[in-house]
C-alpha cells in the first residue's frame, strides 16, 4: 500500500485508512470477533491507519480498536477524538479535554495517541483554548499530532496559529462535496485530509437497502439520501457509477475510494467495515489510478453529489 503524509509535520499513513466506528455505533448491531477480524484483516493488506473516537460507544470502540491492534500497535497509528457530551452536545472546555483524553490512552491501551483530533467545534470555547489544551497532550508526550474534524476556515487558521494541525477529518465523497471549499486553506498551510464517510455511509456500494430494512439506531434512518423520495435517485446514480467502475474492472466502493485518492494526494479516505471480505474489497481500491478524463466522467454522472443532504 502506498502511503501518505498528513502534514508536514511527519505524520505518514497508509493512503487508505480503516474507521472504526460502525464497530460500535451507526449501522446496527455488530459481532465484536468479525469486527477484529475485519481490523486486522486491514493491517494484514497493508492499512496502517485507524480511527476510533470517544463518541464511539463511550470508550467501547476505543477499547475494541486497542484490543484488536495490540498485536501489532507499533506498526500503525491510531487516531482519536474528544469533544462531546454523553447528550452529544459539544464540550471542549480544558479540563473536559484532559479527562477525556486520559480516559483514551487508558481505552486504547496505549502510552501514545498518534492522533488526536477535536471532533466538532465547541461555540462556548474558543478554539485557541482547545488547542491550547490539546498542545499539552503533546508536550507531556501523549499525542504526537493534532487534528480538527467539523472545522471551518476561520477555526482552522486559529487552531494551527496556536499549534500546527497535521489533519482535517471532514466529511467528503462523490455524494458529498461539501469539503471542496477548504482544500485551498489546506494546501496554503500545509494541513492533509483525511475524508469520513468516504463511500457515503455505505450508499456508494451498491449495497444501501430502503430505510425500513435498517434497525432503529442505525443512523441511516436520518441521512437524507435514504429518504424515500429521494432514495431511486440515488441508486440510479450509483449504478451508472457501477457500470462505469465495471468498466475498468472495479467495483463501485472502489472507484468511490480511487476518485478520493485520485483528487488530491494529501487525502486519505477512512472507510469502515466490520466485514474482513469488504474490507480486501475496499483496501483494493489503492490499486486502482483514475485519470482527469474518469473523474470528469464521475462528475458527469454525479455533478451535485447524492440526491438529499446529509442529514435530514
Ligand atoms: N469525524 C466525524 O464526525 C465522523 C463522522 C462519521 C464517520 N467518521 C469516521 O469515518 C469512518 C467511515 O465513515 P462511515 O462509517 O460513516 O461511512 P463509510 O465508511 O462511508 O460507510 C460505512 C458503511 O458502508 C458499509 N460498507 C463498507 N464497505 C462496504 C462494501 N465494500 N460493500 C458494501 N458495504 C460496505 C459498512 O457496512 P458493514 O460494516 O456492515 O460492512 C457501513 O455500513 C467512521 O468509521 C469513522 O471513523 C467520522
Amino acid at each position: 500500500m502506498q502511503t501518505r503524509s498528513l502534514g508536514t509535520q511527519g505524520l505518514t499513513v497508509s493512503a487508505i485508512g480503516y474507521g472504526a466506528m460502525g464497530t460500535v455505533i451507526a449501522f446496527g448491531p455488530s459481532d465484536d470477533t468479525e469486527s477484529i477480524a475485519a481490523i486486522r484483516r486491514a493491517h494484514e493488506l497493508g492499512v496502517t491507519h485507524f480511527d476510533t473516537a470517544e463518541l464511539y460507544g463511550w470508550g467501547e470502540g476505543e477499547k475494541l480498536l486497542g484490543h484488536a491492534l495490540a498485536p501489532i500497535r507499533d506498526e500503525v497509528t491510531i487516531a482519536t477524538k474528544f469533544g462531546f457530551t454523553e447528550t452529544f452536545g459539544a464540550d471542549s472546555r480544558p479540563e473536559h479535554i484532559r479527562e477525556v483524553v486520559d480516559n483514551s490512552l487508558r481505552h486504547l491501551n496505549t502510552d501514545t495517541i498518534d492522533l488526536l483530533y477535536q471532533h466538532q467545534p465547541d461555540p462556548n470555547v474558543p478554539i485557541e483554548d482547545v488547542v491550547g489544551a490539546m498542545k499539552e497532550f503533546v508536550d507531556a508526550g501523549k499525542v504526537k499530532y493534532l487534528g480538527l474534524s467539523n472545522a471551518d476556515e476561520d477555526t482552522i487558521r486559529r487552531a494551527h496559529a496556536v499549534h500546527p494541525i497535521s489533519a482535517l477529518q471532514n466529511e467528503y465523497s462523490i455524494f458529498d462535496l461539501g469539503a471542496e471549499p477548504l482544500f485551498p486553506v489546506l494546501e496554503e498551510l500545509g494541513i492533509g485530509f483525511v475524508a469520513y464517510s468516504p463511500i457515503a455511509r455505505g450508499f456508494l456500494t451498491g449495497a444501501a437497502e430502503p430505510r425500513d430494512q435498517y434497525t432503529p439506531d442505525d443512523f441511516r434512518q436520518r441521512v437524507g439520501w435514504w429518504k424515500p423520495e429521494n432514495f431511486d435517485k440515488n441508486v440510479a446514480i450509483v449504478d451508472e457509477l457501477t457500470k462505469f467502475a465495471e468498466s475498468k474492472g472495479a467495483t463501485v466502493s472502489q472507484l468511490a475510494l480511487a476518485w478520493l485518492l485520485a483528487k488530491k494526494d494529501y487525502i486519505v479516505p477512512i472507510p469502515g467495515s466490520r466485514k474482513p471480505n469488504r474490507v480486501a474489497e475496499n483496501v483494493a481500491a489503492a490499486d486502482l489510478t483514475l485519470t482527469a478524463e474518469d473523474l470528469a466522467r464521475i462528475a458527469e454522472i454525479a455533478p451535485m453529489g447524492g440526491v438529499g443532504g446529509r442529514w435530514e
